[in-house]
């Protein structure tokens, strides 16, 4: 009997420190891509916000590997004559090993215990850099971040395949909703323009956002579900969004609409560089889709420091429609190129409740943040926006109908430097052939 009674009181007092189940949220923090060889520093900035919740999206641990960057040999890895891919998969064994760093890091093991963590996964920790559903270990993969978790052995997240999930926080009228997607489980190839959740995971979202009311829907996508990057970085380089499968992303809109969902928006990670961004033209209310990438990885990171400059300028010149921009923004481009996590914050006692959505940097300093009324997402068709053909519209006109020369910019000054740099050294290689040629003549003379 006293051994129960202390168990109770055991589980109560533990409770306590978590948020109880209908307990009101109004801290959220959401972060991706992390290197659990490397010291995560970001763990004190994100336990300043005190976050009752945070949630993992995506390259939790990088559980693939990668080959060198080779362009000539035996194994080349980059080129059309590459001959081994550049990225393989890690053994359940060494997966496992990664798994257990992450979790050992000092930072992230206080914040499991005073706030409840939540996750879903990208392709480095689903096992394979740009992975979808043909890969083998997925089941493997699925068991092992389950594990990281402390996902219940019971769990029907367990039983089913992929790791989508939802989660319902507070009390009637200050509800919280997080809908976890698994972009990886069931995803068709990229350039198919087929499937990325598949057809079970469909029929659940659907049920999901259909289903009981909540004043606010987080849904959490490891690849962004607004900016189109690649419209305008292509053909230099592409990342994967839900906007490279156009009827997909359409889908999802049409789904937000059918269900008459309010208060749904975006957070995603993947990128390695933190925006918000906004699109007006998707559902019957804006879209917000804030990514927050990465808590280690980052592109200003990536590179040599002399290089960081130029980095940002690289970001201010990308064209962008989706961006939210602000003078407030820390950096001119809007965005973060530096370690960052996103932060949530939600004022239920404001009339309307206001939530203010904000990216953060490893020092906690907030480097970008929105923030308006809850009601301004709601679905009404009268308020729908419409796009214009032939006008440009912020946060409406997609990266693809952006004029010609706005969207290649990036690539056209690459292909001019190197244009303007080959005809520099041919320039100068007939400058010296002629001068040898001259001097050769003057010594035959001689
Ligand atoms: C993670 O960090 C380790 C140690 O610094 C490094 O060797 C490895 O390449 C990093 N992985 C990635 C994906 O950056
Ligand atoms: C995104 O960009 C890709 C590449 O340019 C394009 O094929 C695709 O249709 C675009 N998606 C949307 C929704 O605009």
């Amino acid at each position: 009997m006293a051994a129960t009674f202390a168990l109770l009181l055991l589980l109560i007092l533990s409770s306590s420190v978590r948020a109880a189940p209908d307990a009101v949220v109004s801290r959220i923090a959401f972060g991706s891509c992390a290197n659990q060889s490397e010291p995560q520093p970001i763990w004190n900035a994100v336990a300043g916000f005190d976050p009752q919740v945070f949630v993992w999206l995506g390259d939790n641990v990088y559980g693939d590997n990668k080959r060198p960057f080779r362009v000539f040999g035996r194994e080349r890895t980059v080129g059309p004559w590459k001959n081994v891919p550049r990225f393989y998969p890690s053994t359940e064994e060494e997966l496992r090993r990664r798994y257990q760093l992450a979790r050992a890091q000092p930072g992230y093991a206080r914040l499991r215990e005073r706030a409840q963590v939540l996750g879903t996964w990208d392709d480095h920790d689903y096992g394979l850099n740009d992975a979808g559903k043909e890969l083998s270990g997925k089941v493997i993969a699925q068991r092992l971040m389950l594990d990281f978790l402390d996902e219940p052995e019971d769990s029907k997240r367990r039983k089913q395949a992929g790791v989508y999930a939802s989660y319902m926080f507070g009390p009637e009228g200050k509800r919280v909703k997080v809908i976890l997607l698994d972009t990886r489980y069931h995803r068709d190839p990229l350039l198919s323009d087929g499937t990325i959740l598949g057809d079970p995971q469909w029929q659940w979202l659907e049920r999901e956002l259909h289903g009981p009311q909540s004043e606010i829907t987080i849904i959490g996508s490891s690849i962004q579900v607004v900016s189109n990057l690649s419209a305008t970085t292509g053909p230099l380089f592409y990342v994967e969004s839900w906007a490279r499968f156009p009827r997909e992303r359409e889908r999802l809109f049409r789904l937000i609409d059918s269900s008459k969902r309010p208060g749904v928006l975006f957070i995603s990670g993947d990128v390695h560089f933190g925006e918000i961004t906004r699109f007006d033209c998707g559902a019957e209310y804006p879209s917000y889709d804030v990514t927050s990438s990465g808590l280690t990885q980052s592109v200003e990171n990536s590179v040599p420091e002399v290089f960081q400059p130029l980095m940002r300028l690289l970001a201010i010149l990308t064209p962008t429609t989706m961006r939210v921009l602000s003078p407030n923004c820390q950096y001119k481009s809007c965005t973060i190129g530096q370690p960052n996590f996103g932060a949530i914050e939600i004022d239920w006692n404001a009339v309307p409740p206001r939530i203010k959505l904000e990216l953060r940097d490893v020092e906690g300093h907030s480097v970008h943040s929105v923030e308006f009324p809850i009601s301004e997402l709601q679905p009404s068709e009268a308020h729908a926006i419409k796009r214009q053909t032939h006008t440009f519209q912020r946060h409406c006109t997609l990266e693809t109908e952006l004029p010609w020369l706005t969207r290649y910019r990036l690539a056209l000054m690459l292909f001019v430097i190197i244009a303007v740099f080959a005809v520099v050294v041919v320039m100068l290689a007939i400058a010296c052939l002629s001068n040898f040629t001259k001097s050769s003549k003057k010594s035959k003379k001689e």
